[in-house]
Formats: C-alpha cells, sequence, structure tokens
C-alpha cells in the first residue's frame, strides 16, 4: 500500500482567520496524520504554516502541518473549504456570492481531478449556495458535499437555552434550521431537555417574547462580533474540526448541516447523520405548521439566489469560452 493510502489528510482551502483556527483547532485535538493549508497569498501562507508548525513542536506532534496546492488538497479525505472574501461589517452574507462563487469555480479546476473519496465541508459564506454549487461544480455524489449551515447558530442556541435552563448544553436538543443568515429559524416544536419538551422544562419562561429574544441573539451573533473584530473564527473553527472529527471517525453523529433538499431544491440545513461517507441519511422532523411555512419561505428566497447566480455563472463561461476563441 502507498504512503499516500495510509495517511489521512484534511486540507484547508483559505489560510485567513477561519482557516488558520480550524487548523490550529485541528492540531489541538490530533484527528489526522497531516493537515494541508493552500492560499493563494504566498507570504500569508508560508507565515501561518511556521506559526501553526511552532504549535506543535516544529511538527513533531501526532498531526503534521504542511503547505499544499489545490491539487494536493483534491486527494486529501476531507476538503475544507474558507476561501474568499468574507462580510464587512453590516454586509449581509449574501452580499459576498458573486465574489465567492469565483473563487470557488476556480477552485473545483484547480483541484481537478479530485478524488471520488474526497469529502467536502463548505465553510465560506453564503455557505448554503455554496454548498449548491460546489456540489454541482464538483461532480461528487451530493452526500459527499455538505455545509457547516446552522450548526454554528444551533450551537449558540444549545448556550442561551442550557443558561436560561441551568443545565448543561449537552442535555439541550435544539436546532436552528434552513438558511445560515437571515431567514433561518428556531425549531422550537422539537425542542428538548433530555427527553423532556422544552415547553414542560421551561414553562413558566417560553414565552414568545422569550422565543423571539432568543432567535434575535442567535441571527445576530455573528454580525455583532463582527463589527467588533472583524471577523468570527474561534466557534466555526469549533464547529468545523468536530464534523471533520464525526467524518473522519464515522461517528454518525446528528447535527445541523447545510445539505441538499430534493424536495426544496436547495442546499438549507436539517438534521443529518454524519460519518465517514459524509451525508449518511436525512434525520426527518416533524415541524409544526408555521415552522413548515417557514422552512418553505426560506427555501424559496434561496432558491431565487440560486437562479440568478446560476445567470451570472453561465454569462462568465460564455465570456471565457468567448475570450479564449479570439487569443
Ligand atoms: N459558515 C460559517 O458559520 C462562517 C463563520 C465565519 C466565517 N465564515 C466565512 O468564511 C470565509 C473566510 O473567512 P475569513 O475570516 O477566514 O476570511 P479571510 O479574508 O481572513 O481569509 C480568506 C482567505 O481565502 C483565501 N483565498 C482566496 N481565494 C482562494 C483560493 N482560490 N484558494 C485558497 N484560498 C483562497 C484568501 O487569500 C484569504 O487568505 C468567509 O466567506 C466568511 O464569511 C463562515
Amino acid at each position: 500500500m502507498s504512503e499516500q493510502r495510509l495517511k489521512t489528510s484534511i486540507a484547508i482551502l483559505g489560510a485567513g482567520d477561519v482557516g488558520a483556527t480550524v487548523a490550529y483547532t485541528l492540531l489541538q485535538n490530533p484527528i489526522c496524520s497531516e493537515v494541508i493549508l493552500v492560499d493563494p497569498k504566498k507570504e500569508l501562507l508560508e507565515a501561518q504554516v511556521r506559526d501553526l508548525g511552532d504549535a506543535t513542536y516544529g511538527g513533531r506532534a501526532a498531526t503534521r502541518i504542511r503547505l499544499g496546492t489545490h491539487q494536493e488538497a483534491g486527494q486529501a479525505d476531507v476538503v475544507v473549504i474558507t476561501a474568499g472574501a468574507k462580510q464587512k461589517p453590516g454586509e449581509t452574507r449574501l452580499s459576498l456570492l458573486s465574489r465567492n462563487l469565483h473563487i470557488l469555480s476556480s477552485i473545483f479546476t484547480s483541484m481537478s481531478p479530485i478524488s471520488p473519496h474526497t469529502i467536502l465541508l463548505l465553510v465560506a459564506n453564503p455557505v448554503d449556495i455554496l454548498t449548491y454549487f460546489a456540489r454541482k461544480l464538483s461532480g461528487l455524489p451530493e452526500s459527499q458535499v455538505l455545509g457547516t449551515g446552522t450548526s454554528l447558530d444551533s450551537a449558540r442556541l444549545r448556550g442561551i437555552l442550557a443558561q436560561k435552563a441551568e443545565v448543561s448544553p449537552s442535555s439541550i436538543d435544539a436546532y436552528v434550521l434552513g438558511e445560515h443568515g437571515d431567514s433561518q429559524f428556531v425549531a422550537w416544536s422539537n425542542a428538548s431537555i433530555g427527553s423532556t419538551p422544552l415547553r414542560l422544562a421551561l414553562s413558566a419562561k417560553l414565552s414568545d417574547e422569550f422565543k423571539a429574544d432568543i432567535e434575535s441573539h442567535t441571527r445576530g451573533a455573528a454580525g455583532a462580533i463582527i463589527a467588533a473584530k472583524g471577523c468570527t473564527a474561534y466557534g466555526i473553527g469549533n464547529v468545523a474540526a468536530s464534523i471533520c472529527k464525526y467524518i473522519l471517525f464515522d461517528s454518525r453523529t446528528v447535527r445541523p448541516l447545510s445539505f441538499y433538499q430534493p424536495e426544496l431544491g436547495c442546499c438549507l440545513s436539517m438534521p443529518a447523520v454524519i460519518g465517514r461517507k459524509g451525508i449518511l441519511r436525512a434525520m426527518p422532523m416533524q415541524l409544526d405548521e408555521d415552522e413548515r411555512k417557514l422552512l418553505e419561505d426560506c427555501a424559496e428566497g434561496l432558491r431565487a439566489v440560486i437562479d440568478s447566480a446560476e445567470k451570472e455563472l453561465k454569462a462568465d463561461n460564455e465570456l471565457s469560452h468567448a475570450l479564449e476563441r479570439h487569443t
């Protein structure tokens, strides 16, 4: 067996704030033989790898960090895509679409041919739309293409509910579903503490005002952090590294992730079982009528964005073919 096959590797595309934090988290909690960092900014990339290497006793820790090319990344077990522009204070995630879709498209050209066993984990925003296009551009089976989606929003939700109920976050089962963005919503009808429905566990506190407050906190948490420090990195670093672990350890953990929803025609977050082959299966949820409507509205909004992005991508391809013919 070749050396290549004996290694487990995670490639991270984008060595900025998020990519470096995912790498650091993977070095502190080793789950693979090597982490490969890729970024066109050569100086930044080399500096990040040297700095991260210093956290591994000069490369002698369980997981090795090195820089690599897009081609090498395309052969990794998991490719974490953080490459792309980030939000400026006050900017929405959707406003990043045009820039980040072009970057995504160029990434698949540079990674080609991508290993048929690779699992793609999208982190760059708008994550639901990019997950949709990654599935198309990569040619990989849709179960192998997933986005972090609302897993970070759901972690924030569990943290707040745990504080209110004075229990550990691990005892809270509650999900933010839909878009990792403004149209996300909390599936209150399914939330529980242990096996006790939230409406029984928190009966007196669970008013409409209480729910609205919590939803606006989870929806606005990233914006508030970005306004103060220019990025969010630790929360998403932890979430992305955990998802890599669920994949490589075939742990069959259930988390809300962004993946293709055939009946809605887009990628958005619903709970799924995650394992070595990516999304092993969707976990159906019995939403109430209002939540069902919120989910459908959210999908409709995402589909409208996908339609206009598809036109932009097509026009770009036609332009580059025309330019090729003239040179
Ligand atoms: N999904 C989430 O919950 C979540 C949370 C935080 C940030 N994000 C998103 O993650 C993305 C990265 O954020 P950041 O703060 O690290 O931004 P950043 O600007 O610090 O880093 C992005 C890096 O991507 C690199 N890059 C550009 N094109 C590339 C390519 N073709 N191949 C490899 N690398 C390339 C850039 O050179 C840059 O270094 C943003 O889109 C941000 O919105 C998502």
